[in-house]
């Protein structure tokens, strides 16, 4: 396997280091435009490897060539929010840059899986998957691991039990139309209602959807990036490993759930190739209506794309 990281800031460089770290990769290649930045990342994260005890060869670069024949590509890349921006305000930006990032990776990588995690998230998948011509199967959005450990951690914080043991299933865009599905949230098998008052639930979904914006307010100078790798890494482990995981990630979808040509954060079956089956939910009414308005956000702000 050889992984490259697109994007050597904060989410990318924790990205090459997890992955690293649990050695999924012979070789990790984290690519930036900064002159000796991700060159620097890399050696330093390479010194750790006698200490941390794992095997890979770290390449830091600033040309595509260094990526080729990679098998799977992270692309990171793209401005972050500050304070008081909505992820919609970084569109027309990183339209340039995650398109730029794509037709120079594909160039090199014909066949690699490649997992979009810049933002506004679901039309830079959209993005990437234009501008890459690959199969939906292998242009997928890492938002739903993150927006579900978010509404995870909440959970086990309110009720102070482990997260480990909590479930939960976060669909829609990445932005405030998200859709938290509290009914298919468990702790160790117990549905949440039985647990927790519909005011906390409520409280505790409102916070889900306001999670990143959380994260940006308190940092000041950028958004998060220890759970966006995390989940970026268990997308990636995934693939690596085939293990199947159902996990809640932006696909292209033509059909399921009544919705047709945009990216939207789903259950998909993850594993060697990509993704293998999109998992179709039973939704009520009211999660329906949140499906739908948030599918109208993903498409408004894909409209505003020309490619
Ligand atoms: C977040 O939700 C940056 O969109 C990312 O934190």
């Amino acid at each position: 396997m050889k992984i490259t990281v697109i994007g050597g800031g904060h989410v990318g460089e924790v990205t090459a280091q997890r992955i690293a770290e649990k050695e999924l990769a012979k070789e990790v290649v984290l690519l930036d435009i900064i002159d000796g930045m991700p060159q620097g990342k890399s050696l330093d994260l390479y010194e750790s490897a006698p200490v941390e005890g794992f095997d890979a060869k770290m390449t830091g670069t600033n040309d595509y060539a260094d990526t080729a024949n990679s098998d799977i590509i992270v692309i990171t890349a793209g401005l972050a929010r500050k304070p008081g921006m909505s992820r919609d305000d970084l569109l027309q930006k990183n339209v340039e840059i995650v398109g730029g990032c794509t037709e120079q990776v594909v160039k090199y990588s014909p066949n690699s899986i490649i997992i979009v995690v810049s933002n506004p998230l679901d039309t830079m998948c959209y993005v990437a998957l234009k501008k890459s011509g690959f199969p939906r199967e292998r242009v997928i959005g890492m938002a739903g691991i993150l927006d579900t450990a978010r509404f995870r951690s909440f959970i086990a914080m309110e009720l102070e039990v482990s997260v480990r043991d909590i479930q939960a299933m976060v669909l829609g865009g990445h932005g405030g139309t998200m859709v938290p599905l509290p009914r298919y949230a468990t702790i160790a098998g117990i549905p949440l209602p039985q647990l927790m008052s519909n005011e906390k639930i409520e409280e505790l979904v409102e916070r889900t959807r306001n999670g990143g914006a959380e994260i940006v307010k308190l940092l000041k100078t950028g958004s998060a990036y220890y759970a966006p790798s995390a989940a970026a890494v268990e997308m990636t482990e995934a693939i690596v490993k085939d293990s199947n995981r159902v996990l809640p990630c932006s696909a292209w979808l033509t059909g399921e759930f009544g919705l047709n040509d945009l990216y939207m954060g789903v259950p998909v079956k993850l594993g060697k190739g990509g993704i293998k089956e999109i998992i179709e939910v039973e939704l009520n009414d009211a999660e329906r209506a949140g499906l739908e308005k948030s599918a109208k956000h993903v498409l408004e702000n894909s409209a505003m794309v020309n490619l």
